[in-house]
């Protein structure tokens, strides 16, 4: 970058270099922007559907548990029916073997998990048999769960069953009722049921699937999408461009015409915002009230369109009357600036740039902090570049005097905190911009213009101005 800015020729190509740097960055941003989200919304939609999908998936795996748990119940109710008809169940009838085998059938047969605990109890909760998978591993950690077996008939007398993951191994706890041969409820059953690796796998697997898919729908949504949002927002953009342009050239031409009624250049307009905009900017204004400025100080003067000629272009001082005619200005200002929703940011300049820090200014007679801040730096730059500059009734002061007037005016005409700043630019303001050309003048309002009004302010709300 450096190289290139060498073998630029002079001040404008090294501006036109920068804006057209500028203006990459923003669609890089853009861009960067863009991706980012679209990123994020994808991440965001893989972790939903992944999440929904773990619930369905174990929703669906204890579904199959349970059925097949209900099954092999149901199948060794039916084997022991006859020995729950005995008045009262012992631990001797013979349901110790029967549960015995109950496991290891189980365990022959399994593919989505093995009982490894089973227990029998009547329904005043006295044990008849319990048996335990003795050659199962984690037999240790199952037992939590085993101690915390109610010994009852489910609520709704037909089964429960509950999940619980313990050191990462899912178990369902199983509940059924046990019934005699004239279907008493009169027993219950009580059982672990260890999820084997092989169905963990198959779930992982599912939900393995569900997240790729879901990423690679997003991402192929996201390729499809991109080239036409940025294609939208390079047309909307070039709209925008546009529109700004042309409101851009409205405040340009509103300035000028009024301008070219008491002089015959917009270097007053160029010289107050830039003196307007380089104080704010030393003060560290938000950029949002800086855009009020620019405004403001290109239309400060608009309501003299509303002032005759012969009041407006005498060359000698004003009677009182006519003085008071000349006041009007700054209410016709107010009527037109607000006539647009555009130029309405303009209205702290035009309709208080004539207030004075004492409160002895026009038209309002507002004092302090009451005066907007716009207002109050926006009057320091056209008092100095007033008293610098010459006009059709008096000749140019030297900018030492004119430092003497501006500081005799400090706490009465001008804030104290806004003067002290500007003593501290206004001699750099004064070598580079006081004896400048219309064009160059024309140039810095340019990049002004294009730092203030580029993408990266343009839709920045208004916010309160500091007092
Ligand atoms: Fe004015």
């Amino acid at each position: 970058m450096f190289e290139k800015i060498k073998r630029l020729k002079n001040i404008s190509d090294i501006n036109k270099f920068q804006l057209q740097m500028h203006k990459a960055d923003l669609k890089n941003s853009i861009q960067r922007r863009l991706l980012l989200r679209l990123f994020l919304a994808g991440l965001l939609i893989a972790i939903v559907l992944s999440s929904a999908v773990f619930l369905i998936e174990f929703q669906r795996l204890g579904r199959l548990v349970t059925g097949r748990a209900s099954e092999i119940v149901s199948s060794f109710n039916d084997q022991i029916r006859h020995m729950l008809d005995a008045r009262e169940l012992t631990s001797d009838s013979g349901l110790q073997q029967e549960l015995k085998m109950l496991l290891i059938a189980g365990k022959s047969r399994q593919w989505m998990g093995q009982l490894v605990y089973s227990s029998i109890y009547d329904l005043k909760g006295k044990e008849i048999a319990t048996e335990i998978d003795t050659q199962y591993a984690q037999m240790a950690a199952v037992e939590d769960l085993v101690q915390s077996f109610t010994h009852r008939l489910p609520n709704n007398s037909e089964s429960e069953h509950k999940f619980k993951r313990i050191k990462g191994v899912p178990y369902i706890q199983l509940t059924f009722p046990l019934t005699n041969s004239i279907g008493e409820h009169v027993a219950v059953i009580e059982g672990v049921f260890a999820v084997s690796a092989s169905a963990r796998d198959e779930v992982l697997g599912r939900i393995m699937r569900s997240v790729f898919g879901a990423i690679g729908i997003v991402t192929l949504t996201t390729l499809i999408l991109y080239p036409v949002i940025i294609t939208l927002i390079k047309q909307l953009s070039a709209l925008t461009e546009d529109l700004l342009k042309s409101n851009i050239e409205t405040l340009r031409v509103i300035g000028s015409a009024i301008a070219k009624r008491d002089s015959d250049t917009d270097r007053h307009n160029y010289r107050v915002t830039i003196y307007s905009v380089t104080l704010a900017e030393t003060v560290g204004l938000k950029p949002n009230l800086i855009q009020c400025l620019i405004k403001g100080a290109f239309l400060h003067d608009v309501g003299k369109i509303g002032v005759s000629d012969e009041i407006l272009l005498k060359p000698g001082k004003l009677s009182e009357s006519e003085f008071e005619e000349m006041k009007r200005h700054v209410r016709h200002g107010l009527d037109i600036v607000k006539r647009s929703e555009w130029l309405k940011d303009a209205t702290d300049v035009v309709g208080y740039h004539h207030e004075k820090f004492s409160g002895e200014g026009y038209p309002y007679g507002l004092r302090g902090s009451k005066i907007p801040v716009n207002a109050r730096i926006f009057a320091i730059a056209d008092a100095f570049d007033a008293l610098i500059s010459s006009r059709h009734y008096k000749k140019p002061i030297s900018f030492d005097k004119v430092m003497d007037i501006l500081t005799e005016g400090r706490g009465n005409h001008f804030d104290p905190f806004y003067l002290d700043n500007f003593k501290t630019i206004a001699q750099s303001l004064y070598d580079a911009f006081s004896a400048c050309s219309e064009q160059k003048l024309y140039k810095k309002m340019e990049s002004i213009i294009q730092k203030y009004f580029s993408k990266e302010y343009r839709f920045e709300k208004v916010t309160k101005a500091p007092d």
